[in-house]
């Protein structure tokens, strides 16, 4: 069965907008009817997604494919990557620069959080090859 599929823009450096995706995607499965809970953590991943992109990254999108059975959410960038995805991955790693931190992002906590409300995660990434990250959540 082909799912439902939506993508959006995500602009590198761009904080006015930073976060719309993830709202549309909160909106999109609160029309669907689905479970807050799963909404919510479906959320956390999106916008945690989504500001690496705009804060680390270079420009990309952001999609959701909904099927019966899973939500597959792929956040992808054509910024510079990430050099250590296993360093990148630990709580507490940033390469956020001050300005970033003045902002409140940068305690190293958003792939680590992604990793903990999705229930299957996988980034790609290499120097100079973008970054994408796909995420899983099993429906029902
Ligand atoms: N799309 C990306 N492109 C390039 N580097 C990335 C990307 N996403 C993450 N990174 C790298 O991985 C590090 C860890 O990301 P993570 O989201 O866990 O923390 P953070 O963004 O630095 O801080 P926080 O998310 O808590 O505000 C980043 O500091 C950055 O070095
Ligand atoms: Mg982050």
């Amino acid at each position: 069965m082909t799912g439902l599929t939506k993508t959006f823009k995500i602009k590198a450096k761009d904080f006015i907008h930073a976060g719309e995706a993830s709202i549309n995607i909160q909106n999109l499965l609160k029309s669907l009817d689905f479970n807050p809970q799963l909404i919510r953590r479906i959320a956390i991943c999106g916008y945690e997604g989504e500001m690496n992109v705009v804060m680390h990254g270079g420009d990309g999108q952001l999609s959701v494919e909904i099927d019966t059975s899973k939500l597959v959410m792929e956040i992808s960038d054509n910024g510079p990557g990430i050099e250590d995805i296993e360093m990148a991955m630990k709580t507490g790693f940033s390469t956020a620069s001050d300005e970033h931190r003045e902002m409140g992002f940068g305690a190293g906590m958003g792939l680590p959080n992604m990793k903990k409300n999705s229930d299957e995660i996988a980034v790609e990434s290499s120097p100079g090859q973008g970054t994408q990250v796909k995420m899983v959540f099993h429906l029902s």
